[in-house]
């Protein structure tokens, strides 16, 4: 079975890894938009009954209504489907992504470079990064398993296909991406960046849209894990996209005070800590030249936001079970304040309606309504 792929460097799969991926990519797409629901049900008909009873008054808050979930068995069978397919997806993607590894690390290291690569073999992950597996990967972000490796690079950028039933974008990933330019587009239409900076860039997937649409600024990608970094640069050759990655970590930039005119950050704060995300609004802000634009783009809905505790306990189960701990802090954090706290000016927090491709990609995983709303929480502000 031919793949037509959306670069080069994603993992090719072979018809039996196929088949394999898809399967995985289908029992995830059923359980969510089939399976979830009921947990509403159950809620509504059983468990907030009788907890009615027990107490005299409704549940009133995600982790009374998660805890109380958690005993039914409906809950259990749909939290163990949720984790299987989570697991089933690594499995097969690196079962693929090992057969072809020497053949990836030759693709990553392209012989003429639009841009750069620049790892610090002495950076410390940070504990939040180190002590958990993200999203249940295998030695997740930034264990490298021999020389020049891209493996977790290659794992996440196919992984994500299958995760967001190419919904966040085709298999180019760039859902996200385009997502923030067309806000900064709406929000800052004078905003015309010579230096950008990507934090917690992963394999680019972000990255590259910001390069794209901003042509003539010279765009920085900086991340703490190595093998999703050299892997992000092969990615970006392979594109013909011109992006300078580093080896850095978000709260504590090696750029100079004042030198770059726009700094964004995707997906990114969920997955730092109570004590790091302050650092990273600081050193945004530090690295801002006077008018400069921060943007964070963030997991899709804030608590409050929510119809419902029981929706609110579907998101949780990332915090509890998919190793993403910092998740349900983040979906209750001031953002707003926190970027008032660092120093920015004109703060404001919104929703941005996800600007996706419609086309059906080339490697089988469709474009498909997803039950997630398609919209992004964005917290930008200025330094003045
Ligand atoms: C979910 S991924 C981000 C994906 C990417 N921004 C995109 O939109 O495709 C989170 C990334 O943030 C990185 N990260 C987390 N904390 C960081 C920090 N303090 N400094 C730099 N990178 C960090 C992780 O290594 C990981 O690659």
């Amino acid at each position: 079975m031919a793949e037509n792929l959306p670069h080069q460097m994603l993992p090719r799969a072979n018809h039996d890894e196929l088949a394999g991926q898809q399967f995985v990519q289908a029992m995830k797409m059923h359980v969510s938009s089939k399976i979830t629901v009921g947990n509403h049900k159950v809620y509504e008909h059983t468990a907030r009954q009788a907890f009615e009873k027990k107490h005299g008054r409704p549940p009133n808050t995600r982790h009374e209504v998660r805890r109380l979930m958690e005993q039914q068995p409906y809950h259990q069978m749909w939290g163990s489907l949720m984790r299987l397919g989570q697991e089933l997806m690594w499995d097969t993607v690196i079962e693929s992504v090992d057969r072809q590894l020497e053949d990836l690390i030759a693709r990553a290291t392209p012989k003429h470079r639009l841009g750069s690569l620049d790892l610090d073999p002495t950076l410390h992950q940070p504990r939040y990064l180190a002590a958990v597996d993200q999203h249940g990967q295998p030695g997740s972000y930034y264990t490298d398993t021999c020389r020049d490796d891209v493996r977790a690079g290659a794992v996440l950028d196919r992984g994500a296909s299958i995760y967001h039933f190419g919904a966040a974008g085709g298999a180019g990933m760039e859902g996200r991406g385009r997502t923030l330019v067309q806000f900064l587009w709406e929000k800052y239409p004078d905003l015309s960046p010579s230096a950008i900076l990507d934090i917690g860039c992963s394999v680019g997937a972000s990255t590259l849209p910001l390069a794209r649409y901003f042509p003539d600024a010279e765009v920085h990608a900086i991340d703490t894990a190595a093998p999703l970094l050299r892997y992000a640069h092969g990615r970006a050759e392979a594109l013909g996209v011109r992006v300078r990655y580093a080896q850095q970590n978000g709260e504590n930039l090696n750029f100079e005070d004042e030198s770059l005119d726009l700094v964004v950050s995707l997906v990114v704060l969920h997955e730092t800590s109570t004590k790091a995300l302050p650092k990273i609004m600081s050193e945004c802000y530090r690295v801002l030249r006077p008018g400069g634009v921060v943007a964070h783009l963030e997991v899709p809905v804030r608590y409050a936001d929510m119809p419902n505790l029981m929706e609110q306990v579907l998101r949780d189960w990332q915090t509890y079970y998919n190793d993403e701990p910092f998740w349900g802090r983040v979906c209750e954090t001031d953002m707003v304040a926190a970027l008032a706290q660092a120093g920015f000016a004109k703060v404001y927090e919104g929703y941005q309606k996800q600007t996706l491709d419609p086309r059906r990609d080339g490697e089988g995983f469709t474009t498909v309504p997803d039950s997630r709303p398609g919209r992004w929480y964005v917290a930008t502000g200025t330094k003045a």
